[in-house]
């Protein structure tokens, strides 16, 4: 059966490590699996007023693409123990409206990457608090904390190569196929 992944990351940089992670999960999917990412750096500041006037497109690709996935998993890193603003802006967008939003009942995995030892643990706190609050169904486990990730790089840092941290990739994607599956 052929399962629709919805993508987000994070993070907005080209050399993101967090974008290397999603990259990882895209390369080891499962292939019954379609995976695309949502873009989420053209989508402007929540504004009720701008909301009031209609969805700007960004935001209505970004509704459409989680409405129709299976399952969404948000690879992110953490800014100062939280979730970053480009992330949690995306997400308050999909919540609306607060009867009816996407998030509503969809199947959600996070991930994350970090130079520092604790791997996103907080920020991954923070998305999950939010993701709780609109009914999402989010997975408890395994869970993806990639710590002192510049360590777990190919020789030409262009990707993740460390054995332990792909296996769990592995692992986690296998969990969330059973996880969405619960929800069919
Ligand atoms: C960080 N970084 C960081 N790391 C962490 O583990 N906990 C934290 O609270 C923070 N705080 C933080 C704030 C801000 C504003 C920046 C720019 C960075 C470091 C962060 O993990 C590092 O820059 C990663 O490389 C960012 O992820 P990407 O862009 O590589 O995916």
């Amino acid at each position: 059966r052929n399962l629709k992944i919805a993508m987000i990351c994070g993070s907005l940089r080209k050399q993101s490590y967090n974008r290397k992670l999603m990259e990882v999960m895209i390369e080891k999917k499962p292939n019954h699996w379609q995976m695309k990412e949502i873009e989420i750096d053209t989508i402007p500041f929540f504004n009720q007023d701008v909301e009031a006037e209609g969805d700007p497109e960004s935001v209505q690709q970004l509704k459409e693409a989680i409405d129709e996935a299976d399952g969404v998993i948000v690879v992110s890193p953490e800014y100062n123990s939280g979730s970053p603003a480009v992330l949690k802006n995306a997400l308050d967008w999909a919540s609306r409206p607060a009867k009816g939003t996407v998030l509503k009942h969809k199947p959600f995995a996070l991930a994350g990457a970090s130079p520092g030892g604790a791997g996103t643990v907080q920020s991954q706190g923070q998305t999950r608090q939010t993701l709780l609050t609109l009914d999402a169904y989010i997975m408890p486990g395994p869970k993806i904390m990639v710590g002192s990730v510049h360590n777990k790089l190919s020789e030409d840092q262009s990707e993740i190569a460390d054995e332990a941290t792909i296996k769990r990739v592995e692992k986690f994607l296998g969990a969330f196929e059973e996880w969405m599956l619960h929800f069919k």
